[in-house]
């Protein structure tokens, strides 16, 4: 699906479907008051009768009349009007163009509020942006494996032109709209890089995808092999995969869009996590293979990126390994020697990310220097328990990172939540025969995995995002996807965004 900004007024440009939006009040005003004229006053009546009340997300349609005689008018609640934000306006792309596909049809365009303020208190840059992250996100479907006719029926939208009216910034607009459908894309691919089987999506699968990309992009990738971890002591890495017939990979993947220290992203790469020997209940465990979902955002990242071409020196790893019980895996009580020199006791091989991620922390502390050492990672069940499915659990070392992350994940909807990482914590850690242990005890799960991680980061400044949290979520919303969701790669894409301005 293309997105397009155009400077032209609603009546003076075709689309199958015009999307226009509509502030909650007792009757239409803006763009949405000049469509109604033309349509004789059906949108006044149906407010008038309380059929469509323009509650965000509340959608009506009309056949067009007047001026818009041959095209679909499709309505779309914001609210009230001193109470829309970017998310406002990602519902509306999202609302509007999954109407544009339930129609069957292929082209929509989307109204300004009104030609005083086209994106309501939004500049046009981070409106258009909103409008096209939703229209993008909101139609993301995953049917690979669907092989009946109805369910597999490609959807018909083809292109969104976000109209901006004349005066307006439409060089901003296009800006916006370029770096919203682009980090959506990015999205897009992360969740359906999770929701590919097990069976595809292996650690080989990750590393040839970002060879893929690095053959399209201006990036470069080096893929280290199981001898090589041995070679350097990744024993998380190692200890982790040995378990499984598919071969651990470490990832990695640099983008130079600016001279400097980078900023090092690792992300949890399990590409099915069964809990290993420690093994886990049946029921739901087919979510698993969405536990590489942080991989997933920071390879979709760093697409992003390089497609956006930020000016930015960024590293991206990706610790990708299968947790599986079997004769060759770990057992409980075993001891890992770690790529930063520590030893570690296995008490559950379910807590098999922080065991991967250590070495990838490591790994980049010390290669790299980094400016800032950000982690993603399905890493925990109590972050579900602790935050529910809308907000991400936030970590770490460094303030200014976790305030870009919190204001980043204001803006993008991907809202983080901070627990402590106090020394107190620390103690649960403890090991009678090795340096530490692997786990804490079910009480304050998420800090604990937090705690551990942060043994293995140096001095570098650091921020954790644990995103078991909202990886995938069983109802979909007015536009993310239900299952798996692509989570962190906006919310990543932003923090680079920011941290390139300055
Ligand atoms: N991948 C899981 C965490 C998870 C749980 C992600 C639910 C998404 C939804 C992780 O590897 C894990 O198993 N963690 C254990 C840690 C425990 C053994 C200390 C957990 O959370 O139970
Ligand atoms: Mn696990
Ligand atoms: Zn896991």
């Amino acid at each position: 699906m293309d997105v397009r900004v155009v400077e032209a007024a609603p009546t003076g440009f075709s689309a199958d479907v015009l999307i226009v939006p509509v502030t909650k009040a007792d009757a239409p005003g803006g763009t949405a008051a000049a469509v109604d004229r033309e349509l004789g006053g059906l949108l006044t009546d149906a407010m008038a009768r309380g059929e469509f009340k323009a509650g965000a997300g509340n959608v009506i349609s009309f056949p067009g009349a007047g001026s818009f005689a041959g095209r679909r008018i499709c309505f779309v609640g914001v609210g009230e009007a001193d109470k829309i934000t970017a998310d406002t306006l990602r519902r509306v792309g999202g609302k509007g163009a999954r109407a544009v596909n339930t129609a069957r049809l292929a082209t929509a365009a989307i109204a300004p509020l009104s030609d005083s303020t086209p994106f309501g208190p939004l500049s046009a840059a981070a409106g258009a942006e909103a409008l096209a992250t939703g229209a993008v996100l909101g139609t993301y479907r995953f049917l690979e494996y669907k092989t009946e006719d109805d369910s597999r029926r490609p959807d018909t939208l083809q292109t969104v032109t976000i109209l901006v009216p004349s005066g307006a910034d439409l060089a901003a607009a296009e800006g916006g709209a370029t770096y919203g459908a682009t980090v959506a894309r990015a999205t897009n691919y992360a969740a359906d890089l999770a929701n590919h089987p097990s069976s595809v999506v292996t650690p080989t699968r990750l590393a040839e995808d970002a060879r893929a990309l690095a053959g399209r992009l201006n990036l470069t990738v080096t893929v280290l092999e199981k001898d090589e971890m041995i070679a350097r002591n990744m024993g998380g890495m190692v200890g982790v995969g040995q378990g499984s017939v598919e071969p651990p990979k470490f990832i990695i993947i640099e983008y130079k869009g600016a001279e400097g220290a980078p900023v090092v992203m690792v992300g949890k790469s399990i590409t099915f996590d069964t809990g290993g020997i420690s093994i886990k209940p049946s029921a739901g465990m087919e979510e698993m293979k969405g536990d590489m979902g942080g991989g997933a955002a920071v390879l979709a990242t760093m697409r992003a990126v390089a497609e956006l071409g930020l000016p930015i020196h960024v590293v991206g790893i990706l610790t990708a390994a299968e947790n599986m019980p079997s004769g060759t895996a770990i057992n409980p009580g075993d001891v890992l020697h770690m790529h930063n020199g520590m030893t570690v006791e296995v008490i559950n091989t379910d807590a098999e990310g922080r065991l991967v991620l250590a070495d990838g922390l490591s790994y980049g502390e010390k290669t790299y220097q980094p400016r800032l050492m950000l982690d993603i990672a399905t890493l925990t069940g109590a972050c579900v328990v602790a935050l529910g499915n809308h907000a991400i659990g936030l970590l770490g070392t460094s303030d200014d990172g976790k305030q870009t992350a919190r204001e980043v994940g204001e803006e993008t909807g991907e809202r983080v939540w901070e627990l402590p990482l106090w020394d107190e914590y620390n103690d649960d850690l403890k090991s009678d025969i090795a340096d530490i242990k692997n786990t804490g005890g079910r009480a304050g799960g998420t800090i604990t995995a937090a705690c551990f991680l942060k043994r293995f980061v140096g001095d570098v400044p650091w921020v954790h995002l644990d995103i078991a949290s909202t990886a995938w979520v069983n109802k979909s919303t007015d536009y993310l996807p239900k299952g798996m969701r692509g989570t962190g790669v906006r919310l990543l894409t932003g923090m680079l965004r920011r941290l390139s301005q300055g």
